[in-house]
């Protein structure tokens, strides 16, 4: 069968790391709290120069690096981000530029959290088709950019970052390869996660807003649906999964799927401690760290799972 290979990954994570305890110091909450209900130690921080655009192209060139592969061999550029660097032009017209490719094409999608699974299922969507041959799918995010930093429920919880993937048409020779996608999405839920002053029809300042309550609710059912669908689509069992790279949202959450797969607590890729929630950066963050460290291991099959704000989720299962 001839499906979407993933020949390589990278990621960029800014500089300066704020801890849970600096973020004592400004608001009235504690390391003990953050730890304990969320799984989060400390985020990484971008500086003024460090936008979506600067993150995102930093991590395609080390998924291209990763590959072996140059920029022009590349036909499409697909980045997931709930913070561009501005309406128009889609911050990944400014990747390709950034990155040398002056051919195919280039867009913006807009899933939040869910962003990258979005990104995986449309780009491999397309190569099938023949619309293109190869394609990179960035998830790059500046939350800090839309955070309240006053709402204490909220700021503790995200970080920024850029993740990417490089796609293109197998040979169709071996298994590997994007082996289903399965993405969902219910707009009736679109006040319990969103960004706030978005219109710009008032004064009111762009915020996320979250009923984190709501939203982990969702999220624990929601997610296992998707995985169990994965599955079933394929006649897989749990016991055929090597990893689970999940959506790094709440450690909570992260436990709970990998519990309902039967998967050992050393299957499950975690990267929230350390980079807290970046949104569709997520996933191809903590893909790269497990690849890189010689954990996930050509052959073997990979779960990604997210959910995010609209609500959008999904999920995506990819033999490396
Ligand atoms: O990536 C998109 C998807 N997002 C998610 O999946 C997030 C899902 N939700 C969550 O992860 C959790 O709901 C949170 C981590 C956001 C919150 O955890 P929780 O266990 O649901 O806490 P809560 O919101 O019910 O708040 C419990 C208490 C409240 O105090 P009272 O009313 O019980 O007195 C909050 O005011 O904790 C308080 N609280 C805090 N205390 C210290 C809320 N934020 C903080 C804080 N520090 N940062």
């Amino acid at each position: 069968m001839q499906r979407t290979v993933l020949e390589g990954v990278g990621s960029y994570l800014p500089k300066r790391i704020v801890t849970n305890d600096e973020l004592a110091t400004r608001i009235d909450t504690s390391d003990a709290w953050i730890r304990e209900r969320t799984g989060i130690g400390q985020r990484h921080i971008a500086a003024a120069h460090e936008t979506a655009t600067f993150m995102g192209a930093e991590a395609a060139r080390r998924a291209l690096a990763a590959a072996g592969a140059s920029a022009d061999s590349v036909d499409a550029v697909i980045v997931a981000t709930s913070t561009p660097d501005q309406g128009f032009p889609a911050t990944a017209v400014s990747i390709q530029a950034a990155i040398g490719m002056t051919r195919g094409f280039a867009f913006d999608l807009s899933a939040a959290c869910s962003g990258f699974v979005y990104g995986v299922s449309v780009a491999d969507a397309m190569i099938r088709a023949g619309q293109c041959r190869s394609a990179l799918v960035i998830g790059t995010e500046v939350y800090s950019r839309i955070l309240n930093w006053e709402d204490r429920g909220t700021c503790v919880l995200f970080g920024d970052g850029a993740g990417a993937v490089l796609l293109r048409a197998g040979t169709g020779e071996d298994d590997r390869g994007v082996i289903s996608t399965h993405i969902h999405s219910d707009g009736r839920y679109g006040d319990i996660l969103f960004i706030d002053g978005a219109t710009g029809q008032d004064d009111r300042p762009q915020h996320l807003v979250m009923n984190g309550r709501e939203v982990f609710r969702h999220a624990v059912s929601k997610l296992a649906g998707a995985v169990d669908e994965a599955l079933a689509a394929n006649d897989l069992t749990q016991a055929d999964i090597d990893w689970l790279v999940p959506h790094q949202a709440n450690r909570r959450i992260i436990d709970a799927m990998g519990k309902r797969l039967g998967l050992a607590p050393e299957q499950v890729v975690v990267t929230v401690d350390r980079h807290a929630n970046t949104s569709a950066a997520s996933i191809p963050l903590a893909l790269d760290e497990a690849v890189r460290d010689g954990r996930i291991r050509r052959g073997h099959l990979v779960l990604i799972e997210a959910l995010g704000g609209g609500l959008t989720w999904g999920s995506a299962l990819i033999r490396f």
